[in-house]
């Protein structure tokens, strides 16, 4: 798909559909007057007497034969100005587009709103809408309706002043490349587990790492098994696609050695709970237990092309939870790389147990920060629903970040307390840890508390559990039912605000 930035009168621009914003509750502006009066005064009536409101993301096509250039005017509400936001605009965009394509247009232009978002915000949240709300997951379908829709070739976004034309450039640039990056992900969540497993995963980071310059290392079972990580290896070894640790390293000619932000994504390639079995419904959708490494692999993909003054390490286990003579059984103990003895009571709570290894590495780079995301427990979706992802940090800064990160992004995360009170939770009777609790309460911080004992004292760390927003079963603004890549756009804004304290 094509982007571009023109400053020309709205009113004059020829183009297949010109979508106009109006914000709800207020005089039209000069460039929707101007339209208005070309259409001898159609908008305004549609407003006093067919009901449009300009609520955020209602849309209303009108017909607009000779009055002007445009071929179409889709009316597109942003809602009320004390409302406003980036993710308004985000979510406006992703309507707008649909609604575009809904009337079969390949091609349209967007009038860039003037509001308190600067224009690189503004062009960034248009572009990220438009790619994100017209994703469609359809590699599995045959037949010609879906096969048929209509594919957007051409958006132009319109500058109401001069001065901007390179900033909004440079807003659709980052945002081609997030919502890129976020695709790619959503495409790997969205693949059945079939078609993929750890060495998968494995081959998807070799090819970033080849595209990018980057360093990668695979690690296999065996390795895996000399490395001393046997919580991953315990949990991969009932199925016959064995584990793999994946490590991914970008760093800045010159900062090969440099502490690294280290980024972990739990990667299940599938997840059946093992011999505790989940039920048939908990199991459906665990295709989705490796979108916490689709985050990191995404991110990394577009950090490379980003290129920041920072190193940025990635860590992915991975391995599928399976059935088998082989496979871990309930009461088995195990110890993690960083020594500590774990008794597998639950063979469900496995992400824990390969994110335990996975931190214990990452602790031994000698990090700056540790970010992992996991898709770790369901009670994170009792808490937060499908909404946020739930947040449990160490460090009050590197919480701060990510939750403004998100507020950006719109891939919204909400912070859950890690007190003391909490961490005796998984301690063992007979090993060190245990990796369930004896009841129900509080689920995904005892998850988090449990990662904590492997990551090492005074490291910044922040897990995000995003089990009930990585994989959604109703349609969202930016998302169809599916995959939603979310965290991907999160990461790239938190690298591209990185301050050093
Ligand atoms: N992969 C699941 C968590 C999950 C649930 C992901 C729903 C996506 C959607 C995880 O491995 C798991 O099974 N967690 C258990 C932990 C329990 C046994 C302590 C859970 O949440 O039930
Ligand atoms: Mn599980
Ligand atoms: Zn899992």
């Amino acid at each position: 798909m094509n982007f571009e930035v023109q400053f020309v009168a709205p009113s004059e621009f020829e183009t297949p559909c010109l979508i106009v914003p109006i914000w709800q509750g207020e005089e039209f502006n000069e460039i929707a007057s101007a339209i208005d009066e070309k259409l001898g005064g159609l908008i305004q009536s549609v407003r006093d007497e067919d009901g449009f409101k300009a609520a955020n993301g209602e849309v209303k096509v009108l017909y607009t034969p000779s009055a002007l250039p445009a071929a179409r005017v889709l009316l597109l509400g942003l809602g009320k100005r004390d409302k406003w936001s980036s993710i308004k605009l985000r979510h406006a965009a992703a309507r707008a587009a649909r609604a575009a394509r809904s009337i079969k247009r390949e091609e349209f232009a967007f009038i860039v709103p003037q509001s308190t978002l600067e224009a690189p915000e503004s062009a960034q949240a248009i572009t990220e809408g438009i790619l994100l709300g017209l994703h469609i997951f359809n590699d599995f379908k045959t037949d010609e309706e879906t096969k048929s829709l209509t594919q957007l070739q051409n958006v132009t976004l319109l500058a109401s002043d001069q001065s901007t034309l390179d900033a909004v450039q440079a807003g659709i640039q980052s945002g081609q490349l997030a919502a890129e990056a976020t695709l790619r992900a959503r495409a790997w969540v969205n693949m059945p587990s079939n078609r993929k497993s750890p060495q998968f995963l494995a081959l998807v980071a070799q090819k970033i790492a080849e595209e990018n310059n980057l360093r990668c290392e695979i690690w296999d079972e065996n390795k895996v098994r000399e490395e001393k990580m046997d919580a991953l290896y315990g949990v991969g070894m009932g199925s016959d696609n064995p584990p793999r640790f994946i490590i991914l390293d970008y760093a800045p000619p010159g900062k090969e050695q440099d502490a690294p932000i280290i980024l972990v994504g739990k990667g299940m390639s599938f997840d059946s709970g093992g011999y505790s079995l989940k039920p048939s419904p908990s199991m459906e959708d665990m295709k989705d237990d490796m979108a916490g490494a689709a985050v990191v692999l995404g991110s990394m993909s577009a950090i490379a092309q980003l290129q920041p003054n920072q190193r940025v390490m990635a860590l992915v286990p991975s391995a599928e939870n399976m059935i088998s003579g082989r496979a871990q059984r309930p009461g088995d103990i195990v110890t993690a790389r960083n020594g500590k003895t774990i008794e597998v009571l639950n063979t469900d709570a496995e992400g824990r147990l390969i994110l335990a290894d996975a931190l214990s590495y990452a602790t031994e780079q000698n990090p700056k920060a540790i970010i992992d995301f996991a898709t770790l427990t369901g009670a994170i979706g009792v808490a937060l629903g499908q909404v946020c992802a739930g947040l449990v940090a160490n460090d009050d800064a590197l919480s701060a970040k990510i939750v403004q990160s998100g507020e950006r992004t719109g891939d919204r995360v909400w912070a859950l307390p890690l007190w003391d009170e909490y961490r005796d939770a998984m301690k063992g009777t007979v090993s060190d840890l245990r990796n369930i609790t004896s009841d129900r309460y509080a689920g995904s911080i005892t998850a988090a508390v449990f990662l904590e004992k492997f990551v090492g004292e005074n490291i910044p760390w922040a897990h995000l559990d995003i089990a009930s927003v990585a994989l959604i079963r109703e349609e969202r603004p930016l998302s169809m039912r599916g995959a939603t890549g979310f965290g991907v756009r999160l990461v790239l804004d938190l690298l591209a605000n990185w301050e050093e304290d």
